[in-house]
């Protein structure tokens, strides 16, 4: 076989763990691509074929493309005033019960256009371009009302059109109880699942469902399930804000519906990790939004390894919790706040990331994946979990261009 394209001098962290290496590094390696598809990776003095076209990296290291598999990229304004009242000494959640909070940026993006709405969430997602992101989760959840919801999503499924990157959507209707349904949070996830879901998957906008429980500023567990329910009608998989704030039960009602991942989960208990774990349902952890809202409540990594749980790492990009663009920050925070290791880190924006978007053909350098790559100007994997605020990204490949 003659390959479309070949990378050479560069070594690589293909994710694929081997003899007890868990990033399965292969100095002097070799990647091949074909048809957008990785087709051969080793040694490169094993290289079999030759190649329409070689490239040299002069001993860059390749990962797989990053995969940021949470985010709410889509929304109109910022929260800017509601960070100097946190600072004045107001809670991310009493800022929340006073009408600021998600609904400040609900109001914000129902004034907004689609066309306002993207090219809002461009310049966030060249930021996250620019350090290795090849594929990215986004979710609405700042409409809560059909219209806007639809909006948002249609917005995020431009983005793809405009840039090179592959694209998941998420519904989030029931983020938070809107202004119209104040004080009836059960009407509205009645809502939600009778008519937002049906209407959006008729669309086909989303590719999964996702829900905030919490029982002070979300959804019970109850609400949740029907909205839970009428994925399941609809056909999507589902996934969950869980456990940010307090248990709730987030995690294990996660696992009851083989969700694809619960995300946050600082007060998950050590059975509902082990719940997550059985039902295959990925733990994303968001030590950005940890950091912002100065939580002081650590999630259970010990028992997430002890439960062999796939532990995943995004930014949760948003205007409240996370105003941060940057998952090479978030690999930063996880070692350094959560005190994952270095492995633990990057197979959190690879591989498990891709299993917390249902997606088996990326997150690792193996033959037959999709050709995703980002090329870094690094000594060793563990620096780009080292530095802070510093971008060694030399370039990204999508679908082996
Ligand atoms: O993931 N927990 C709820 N949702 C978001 C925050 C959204 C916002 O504050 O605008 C989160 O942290
Ligand atoms: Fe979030």
């Amino acid at each position: 076989m003659i390959f479309d394209r070949v990378w050479l001098d560069a070594n690589l962290c293909t994710m694929v763990p081997r003899d007890g290496d868990p990033l399965g590094v292969i100095e002097d390696g070799a990647i091949a691509a074909k048809d957008g598809r990785i087709a051969w990776v080793g040694p490169r003095a094993e290289l079999p074929a030759t190649a329409a076209e070689t490239r040299h990296c002069d001993g860059a290291w390749i990962l797989p493309g990053l995969i940021d598999c949470h985010t709410h990229l889509v929304f109109a304004g910022d929260r800017a005033r509601e960070f100097e009242m946190r600072l004045e000494g107001a809670s991310y959640e009493a800022i929340a019960k006073a009408g600021g909070g998600i609904l400040s940026t609900v109001r914000a993006t129902r004034e907004a256009s689609e066309d306002a709405l993207v090219q809002a969430a461009l310049p966030r997602l060249d930021l996250l371009l620019a350090e290795g992101v090849t594929t990215l989760e986004v979710k609405s959840g700042y409409g809560l009302d059909l219209a806007t919801e639809a909006r948002m999503l249609r917005a995020a499924r431009r983005l793809p059109g405009l840039r090179d990157v592959s694209l998941q959507t998420s519904l989030l209707a029931a983020h938070a109880t809107p202004p119209e349904y104040a004080g009836r949070a059960a009407d509205f996830a009645r809502h939600v699942a009778e008519e937002i879901i049906p209407a959006i998957a008729a669309e086909n906008l989303a590719d999964a469902v996702d829900a905030f429980t919490d029982s002070a500023i979300g959804f019970s567990a109850e609400q949740t399930e029907w909205v839970f329910d009428a994925a399941r009608r609809a056909g999507l998989p589902v996934k969950l804000h869980a456990d940010q704030l307090r248990d709730d039960g987030g995690a294990a009602l996660a696992a009851r519906y083989g969700a694809l991942s619960a995300d946050h989960i600082e007060y998950a208990s050590a059975e509902g990790i082990a719940a997550m774990a059985a039902a295959g349902t990925v733990g994303v952890l968001l030590p950005g939004a940890f950091y912002t809202i100065r939580e002081t409540h650590f999630p259970d990594i010990a028992a997430m390894r002890a439960a062999g749980l796939r532990m995943a790492l995004a930014t949760d990009l948003n205007p409240g919790s996370c105003p941060a663009p940057s998952l090479l920050l978030m690999l930063n925070m996880g070692c350094t706040l959560f005190r994952l290791t270095v492995a633990e880190a990057l197979a959190g924006v690879t591989s498990n990331a891709a299993a917390a978007l249902g997606l088996s053909d990326r997150g690792a350098l193996a033959p037959g994946l999709r050709c995703d790559l980002a090329l870094y100007g690094i000594s060793r994997p563990a620096e780009l979990c080292y530095w802070i605020g510093r971008n060694p990204c030399l370039g990204r490949v999508v679908a082996g261009r």
